[in-house]
């Protein structure tokens, strides 16, 4: 994994693998276009850093807590360098109507949506984003599924299951 720094508005540097990075900024510059505002505000972590955020969240809440908003350290999309946190100026209704389309677009998908907390293991987190290309960004988001079902539709149907039959 190669990672390349990103400056935000805050002129902070955030690290994003090489690709993710692209997309993120070609996003960027097409959603300023449509009158879209987002930021990013944090990228790759480390696991050392992971570990920090834990730790942080246990004091906070307690384990079982921490748990539902942050990722055991090893475990976190943001170790991969294709996670990014952002943030955005939301109208009510702009994610799923302005927002999504453009990440899926761009190869981006909200990871951790509403409602589907018991699939993901987390509390809804509106701002995290993860990369997983724009072929699958444009399948996730037309499919409706978090990538949990997602990957596991493709295991039982590898290939045809977002395909319409010929
Ligand atoms: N907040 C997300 C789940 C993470 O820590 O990766
Ligand atoms: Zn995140």
């Amino acid at each position: 994994m190669e990672l390349v720094p990103l400056i935000n508005h805050q002129k902070e540097e955030i690290l994003l693998e090489k690709e993710t990075r692209k997309a993120f900024l070609a996003m960027k510059e097409d959603m300023e276009k449509e009158g879209l505002w987002i930021n990013a505000v944090s990228g790759y972590r480390s696991r050392e850093e992971q570990e920090l955020i834990f730790q942080e969240k246990i004091e906070e809440g307690g384990r079982e807590y921490a748990e539902q908003y942050c990722a055991l350290p090893g475990f976190s999309e943001h170790e991969t360098g294709l996670a990014v946190d952002v943030e955005y100026d939301l109208l009510f209704g702009d994610l799923e109507m302005r927002y999504n389309p453009v990440f899926a677009r761009y190869g981006f998908i909200e990871r951790y949506p509403e409602g589907k907390e018991m699939i993901t293991g987390y509390n809804p987190e509106s701002w995290h984003l993860r990369y997983v290309g724009e072929e699958y960004g444009k399948e996730i988001q037309s499919s409706g599924l978090t990538l949990e079902e997602f990957l596991e539709r493709r295991e039982e149907k590898p290939g045809d299951f977002v395909k319409e039959p010929d």
